[in-house]
């Protein structure tokens, strides 16, 4: 079968890594149908430390169809990327669509796919904030309602599909086993019509197990920026609703120089995003050490040493807790609520007092719960997708 991924932005690259790295075991092994991948990358992010990097550090693949779409207002980057998508589509003719959270890549990649019939597989299926001023809330939702099957990473997501009507779930929402969709597809559960929510596990904990040893041995992060473990913070911050309102923006970099002043240095790799609206805002950074953004290894050993982490990135919350590092989340809501309800994360908004004290009375929670699956959700999706090769009828 021959499946078409579709990416474009930072954090679906390295969601992408774990994945082909199953497919090509998946090939190895044989026994269940060969997959061929054609990788499409829409170009969405394209600076050198957005994009490349990671190509070159988790050794991706060079993609197949680069489309080269870049910057703009939602509407001409989603457009664009969508009329480009179609033609490749149109060439390929793949018998499924995989994409990757909630970006506007992810929104142009299902529309261009489901429009030409293509089924879709949406990664990271399920999430909410229940905030429509984000944009990335109509990009996953959106996303689901036009996707075939819909790989949740936890039973949360599961959870609110079942509430928006999707009645085609398969082991009942739980942790599909291991080496098992193909029982529960042999028990007759799939052959329903409809789209079919399964819960996989997160491709991004994959990620973290996957590369946590080898950032270890070779980030030199720390040392290159004088940091001492568990003697910073780490922050990033990238979110529209963040950086596209000055008050908030002023707000929270003014909570990081207050935290940085009382003795803990902060250190920011900040998005390009990020970088202008400081700089269109005339805001000064005074303490805060503004670095470029950094690679994913280095941003493995920088989130594991640190006291704590400050973000706006649903990414980074993760990872804080995968391990285990007290964070404080620069929003509102979070989808990821298992790492509030866990205790190690902790909603502060964007009041610089707000987050001064969570950053001070950060605090561990509990042993991690494994929410976020075994490590093993792109191994999942990858036999899940090869048992579909007769996917088209869902
Ligand atoms: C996008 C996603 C967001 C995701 C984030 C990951 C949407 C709607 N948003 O947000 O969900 O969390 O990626 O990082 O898809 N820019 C550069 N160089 C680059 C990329 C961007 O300078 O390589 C600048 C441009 O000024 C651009 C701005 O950053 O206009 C925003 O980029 P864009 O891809 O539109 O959105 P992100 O904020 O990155
Ligand atoms: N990341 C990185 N370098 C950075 C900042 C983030 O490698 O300078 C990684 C981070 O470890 C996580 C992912 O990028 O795996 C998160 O992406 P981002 O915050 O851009 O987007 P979000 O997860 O919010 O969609």
């Amino acid at each position: 079968m021959k499946i078409v991924d579709v990416v474009g932005a930072r954090p679906q690259f390295i969601k992408l890594a774990p994945v082909l790295k199953a497919i090509q075991k998946h090939n190895r092994e044989a026994g269940g149908t060969p997959i061929r991948e054609v990788l499409v990358h829409t170009g969405q992010h394209y600076d050198y430390e957005m994009s490349q990097v990671f190509f070159d550090e988790l050794g991706l693949k060079v993609p197949d169809h680069h489309l080269g779409v870049g910057s703009g207002t939602h509407a001409y980057q989603t457009g664009e990327m969508l009329k480009r998508v179609e033609e490749v589509l149109l060439a390929e003719r793949p018998d499924a669509v995989l994409v990757y959270g909630d970006t506007n890549s992810t929104l142009a990649g299902a529309l261009a796919a489901a429009k030409l019939h293509i089924p879709v597989a949406h990664v990271e299926a399920g999430l909410r904030s229940y905030n429509r001023r984000m944009p990335e809330e109509h990009n996953r939702v959106l996303a689901d309602h036009c996707s075939d099957i819909l790989f949740c990473p936890t039973a949360t997501a599961v959870e609110n599909l079942r509430r928006e009507g999707f009645g085609n779930v398969l082991n009942g929402g739980r942790l599909l086993p291991r080496g098992g969709p193909g029982e529960l597809f042999l028990s007759g559960h799939a052959s329903r019509s409809g789209p079919l929510a399964v819960n996989t596990g997160d491709v991004m904990y994959d990620a973290a197990l996957l590369y946590a040893s080898l950032s270890e041995k070779k980030s030199k992060a720390l040392e290159e920026l004088g940091l001492s473990p568990r003697a910073y913070a780490l922050a990033t911050l990238h979110r529209a609703e963040n950086t596209d309102r000055v008050d908030r923006l002023a707000g929270i970099m003014e909570g990081l120089e207050r935290i940085a002043a009382e003795g803990l240095p902060v250190v920011l790799p900040a998005h390009p995003r990020t970088r202008k609206a400081l700089k269109e805002a005339g805001i000064g950074v005074r303490g805060v050490k503004v670095i470029e953004p950094v690679s994913y290894l280095d941003m493995l050993a920088l989130e594991k040493g640190a006291r704590v982490i400050i973000t706006d990135s649903g990414g980074v919350q993760k990872e804080a807790f995968f391990f285990m590092v007290p964070c404080v989340t620069l929003r509102e809501e979070t989808e990821w609520v298992e790492t509030v309800e866990a205790g190690w994360n902790v909603l502060a908004g964007w009041e610089p007092e707000a987050i001064q004290q969570a950053a001070k009375g950060s605090r561990q929670g509990d042993e991690a719960t494994p929410v976020y699956g075994d490590g093993h959700a792109s191994s999942r999706i990858v036999s899940f997708l090869s048992m579909f090769t007769n996917i088209g009828r869902v």
